[in-house]
């Protein structure tokens, strides 16, 4: 490669880091005109660079020194700060760049890892552990474990008494000929039984496994998907005997919580339907029920929408020519995608066999640049003059209250969402609107004055409750992230989401507002897996570690007893995804921290135990290593630093969504 740029901390700063950026020319050729592009994550201040003009949209940095040839076999450098805190992570460098010339061609720029200074390389290994009896997780609610085995032979069969159990019985097939490459036949000896049993609660199951085979009982189809997820767990394959045997067992289980999800941001990162359908898989082998699915954000628009093509024709890429400038990852061309309402129908159905419900989330109004650029003609507001800068560093990435077309965009996309998806709910963002918004745009004035409203933040209660009472006409009930724009300015029957904090969550239930619970601090898992400076993902405070993932109890702060708690629906994980570009990535992010999840979401507190629970994973893995899942492995053999680690660009590429 002709290009290389480096960048190191030349100085700690109490508040933030100053760097060093050095561009290479490898080459024998110099260059008169010239500007660098790059991802970098974080806000470079304005004012403090060195020399040379820089602009930032989100991610996207475009630097040019004008009078400065890039001389052949030469470099340029450049000083500039960031006012954040200091990075931790060989991955918080530039992640990809690109030079153009003054002839306009573009040439591909090789990045180097950041120069950390004094990183710190603080691993946290776990230690070792007996494996575990069974490798159950969830762990459930009662179990007793016998010391024989039941065989299961290639005549058995699994035998429903309705119909309705199909489509599990259907489930359970096709995963023990995918896990264990076993074809059960049609017609043979009723080996495996569903029973159907009103006397027990919605979600709970019964597993028996004796001499006379195996029988499942449940009240309806959740249960049969959980109970066959158990069975699997339990399954062991004898390679000599080529048959699958099941220890003798009788488990009673069922829920603590009745909502378990996991979101999925498929905005940053586009992940194919085949990628969406594999997850929903795994998900029901850890009895998720709900997939919390984020379909648009600043970085794209991914749901097509039949009144708005320019949604997806315009939204759903990024580009250097494009509408949306490249951001995060693959900068070099034009990135991106889109869901059909055909695959997303398909989506749903193939969630609903395996008892799981998809939300959907069209995050207004802040993180909505992609529907702006789609639709200015609607949603640009060219008389605020307004200034702000979001979390992401986007200055135009949120709708007017104050214009007609808002609303017109808003009630038309929610109808068809709402028609699209059967769920009940529909979420619809409300996080991260940036200080600063609404307050010099003439048409925000005017509503606030028709409205009485005295602080330019009261539009989005406004602009919400229109969204509210527009979902309650469609049969929807309203779901958001609490941040203090949501609760109390809509209605009790919105459900809120606490990403924040526990105490946000508590506030809300004691309102009396019905609460979902996603902590950042336990539930993100884009976050780091460790303190060590090669390991992928985002270095916030503190990495969020398999024993931090498995020790989240929700409310721990509150009494058993207090009511409070029966607001609390139940609690998800979150895969942000501006570094998940793969899905090997995706694998590594994911696992084995969601079965930690999983298990909180599951099990009662009176159940959970670590080094337990590690026994478990000890025994499960082989479970993960069937379905072919790259999980960080807790116990890795071999030298060095554990797991999958500080990615090259070409690794980056490698494998890509
Ligand atoms: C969020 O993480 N902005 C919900």
């Amino acid at each position: 490669m002709d290009f290389r740029v480096d960048l190191a901390i030349v100085e700690r700063l109490p508040k933030g880091c100053r760097f060093g950026l050095t561009l290479h020319n490898l080459s024998e050729k110099s260059h008169t005109n010239w500007q660098l592009h790059f991802v970098f994550e974080r806000f470079i201040t304005p004012d403090s660079l060195s020399q040379g003009n820089l602009t930032q949209v989100g991610t996207f940095c475009s630097l040019n020194i004008e009078g400065t040839p890039l001389y052949a076999n030469n470099h340029v450098y450049v000083e500039f700060c960031i006012a954040t805190a200091p990075l931790k992570s060989l991955n918080d460098g530039i992640r990809e760049a690109y030079l153009n010339t003054d002839s306009l061609t573009q040439y591909p720029v090789t990045t180097s890892p950041i120069v950390l200074g004094s990183g710190e390389d603080k691993s946290n290994p776990i230690g070792d552990v007996f494996e575990g009896r069974h490798g159950l997780i969830p762990e459930p609610q009662s179990i007793e474990l016998g010391d024989s085995v039941y065989e299961l032979t290639r005549y058995s069969q699994i035998c429903v008494e309705d119909q309705a159990m199909q489509s599990v019985a259907n489930w359970l097939k096709d995963e023990i000929d995918r896990l264990f490459s076993i074809t059960t036949k049609s017609i043979g000896q009723q080996d495996i039984r569903f029973r159907h049993s009103p006397v027990l609660d919605n979600e709970a199951y019964k597993l028996r496994v004796d001499h006379t085979g195996i029988e499942i009982e449940s009240n309806g189809n959740a249960g049969f998907v959980y109970g066959c997820a158990t069975l699997m767990q339990l399954m062991d394959f004898d390679k000599d005997r080529h048959t699958l045997y099941v220890p003798h067992v009788q488990i009673h289980d069922a829920p603590r919580f009745r909502y378990r999800g996991v979101m999925l941001d498929s905005a940053r990162s586009f992940q194919p339907i085949s990628e969406i359908k594999r997850l929903l898989n795994l998900l029901a082998h850890y009895k998720i029920n709900t997939f919390h699915w984020h379909l648009t954000d600043d970085e794209a628009w991914r749901l097509e929408i039949h009144a708005f093509p320019e949604l997806t024709e315009v939204g759903a890429w990024r580009g250097a020519e494009r509408a949306l400038e490249p951001q995060l990852h693959s900068i070099q061309r034009d990135y991106g995608g889109y869901y059909t309402q055909q695959e997303v129908a398909e989506i749903i159905e193939y969630a609903a066999a395996r008892n799981i419900q998809v939300i959907p989330e069209i995050d207004v109004p802040g993180h909505s640049r992609a529907a702006i650029k789609s639709l200015p003609h609607l949603l640009v507001d060219k008389e605020d003059s307004s200034s702000y800068r979001s979390a992401q560093n986007y200055c135009d990435n949120v709708l007017s209250p104050g214009l007609p077309g808002t609303y017109q965009f808003l009630d038309t996309v929610f109808e068809e969402v709402a028609a699209l998806f059967p769920s009940p709910f529909i979420h619809i963002g409300a996080d991260q609107v940036p200080v600063g918004v609404w307050s010099d745009s003439p048409s925000c004035h005017t509503l606030m004055a028709e409205h009485g409203y005295h602080n330019p933040k009261d539009l989005q209660g406004h602009l919400l409750r229109h969204v509210e009472d527009k979902l309650k006409s469609l049969g929807k009930r309203m779901l958001g992230w609490e941040e203090g724009n949501l609760v109390n300015k809509v209605s009790k029957d919105t459900i809120v989401y606490s990403w924040l904090s526990e105490e946000a969550a508590i506030n809300s239930a004691k309102l009396g507002y019905d609460v979902i619970l996603q902590p950042g601090q336990s539930t993100y898992l884009d976050m780091a897996q460790d303190n060590n400076t090669t390991e992928l993902g985002v270095h916030s405070a503190n990495a969020i570690t398999l024993e931090k993932a498995y020790h989240y109890e929700p409310l721990a702060q509150l009494h058993p007893d207090d009511p409070v708690k029966k607001r609390i629906l139940g609690m998800q994980a979150a895969v942000w995804t501006e570094r998940i570009t793969s899905p090997d990535t995706l694998d590594y992010m994911m696992f084995p921290r969601l079965t930690a999840l999983a298990e909180t979401a599951w099990s009662t507190s009176n159940h959970k135990d670590y080094r337990a629970f590690l026994s478990r994973l000890k025994r499960h893995l082989s479970l993960l290593d069937r379905q072919h899942v790259k999980y960080k492995h807790p116990w890795p053999t071999g030298q060095g630093i554990q797991g999958a680690q500080y990615q090259t660009q070409r690794q980056q590429q490698n494998n890509r969504f």
